[in-house]
């Protein structure tokens, strides 16, 4: 299959087609979630909380995004693949931001980056997009903002943080981004949102009215990550449990020696062998 553009994300919008996102961070997530016929892989910085085991995602450094993204490519050869620009590796400067950018796609292999922030971050996304560069913006609850904003909790309950989500959203479409990811925020804003711009609003705790959905690889598998029990998640599978218990059962067969068996071993033995030991 031919890997999607974003025209064809745009389009996907206008034609009311819902975008389907899910993340991936290594070559086997990646691969699955191609074959499962996922519109868009996310390398989210998210890795860092469900595969590198940090409680937020401000450790995440550019090279770990980066050695996460080329197994992802590598797994994914036909999925448009997004990658996070981590803590601190935009809004910097001009020249670093369009330098961490390029490494992650020429570096990693990603076809375009994703920037936590709004309005604020505005003329880097414009930059990057004059570059060359796509741009998905990412608005709402923003995970490497968690200490600033006191927790992870709901946005833009209040009036003037709903306008200023607005606004962010408006100024991102403006600035060229090709789409926005929109965390944690109520349905009827959500909605607003993604009805005020031409760009897909794809939503995580966000909501029906967005144009397309991402949620996180390891929470709806239930793959280990203590996310999945969040209002926003649905789990659609318990691979933590199938594994635990596959691991169980190898360590008994060990342990009772049920395993190897006659089908697992090597017999053959060389007739001098044979003849000196046998
Ligand atoms: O890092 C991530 O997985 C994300 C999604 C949850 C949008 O940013
Ligand atoms: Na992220």
């Amino acid at each position: 299959r031919k890997r999607l553009t974003i025209t064809n994300l745009k389009k996907m919008k206008q034609d009311r087609n819902a975008i389907s996102v899910l993340t991936a961070y290594d070559y086997p997530s990646a691969k699955l979630a191609e074959e499962a016929g996922i519109d868009v892989i996310l390398v989210g910085d998210s890795l860092g909380n469900v595969v590198l085991g940090y409680d937020t995602t401000i450790p995440v450094t550019i090279d770990d995004i980066v050695y996460h993204t080329r197994a992802v490519a590598r797994g994914a050869q036909h999925t448009f693949i997004v990658a996070d620009m981590p803590f601190m590796t935009y809004g910097i400067g001009r020249e670093s931001t369009l330098r961490n950018a390029a490494k992650i796609m020429q570096e990693g292999g990603a076809q375009a980056v994703k920037l936590e922030g709004g309005a604020d971050i505005a003329s880097d996304v414009a930059a990057l997009v004059k570059a060359g560069i796509p741009v998905m913006g990412h608005i709402g609850l923003t995970p490497q903002s968690v200490h600033q904003l006191g927790g992870y909790k709901v946005q833009g309950k209040l009036d003037k943080d709903a306008e200023r989500l607005i606004n962010d959203a408006k100024a991102l479409e403006e600035a060229g981004a090709f789409s926005i990811v929109l965390e944690l925020v109520t349905e009827p804003l959500a909605t607003l949102i993604s009805d005020a711009i031409t760009i897909p609003v794809i939503g995580i705790g966000a909501g029906r009215g967005c144009d397309g959905q991402v949620l996180v690889y390891h929470d709806i598998l239930q793959y280990s990550s203590p996310y999945f029990e969040k209002k926003f998640v649905k789990s659609y599978a318990d691979i933590g449990t199938t594994i635990r218990n596959a691991i169980q059962s190898y360590v008994e067969d060990v342990k009772t020696g049920a395993f190897p068996e006659e089908e697992h071993v090597f017999a053959a033995q060389p007739a001098a062998v044979q003849s000196l030991y046998g």
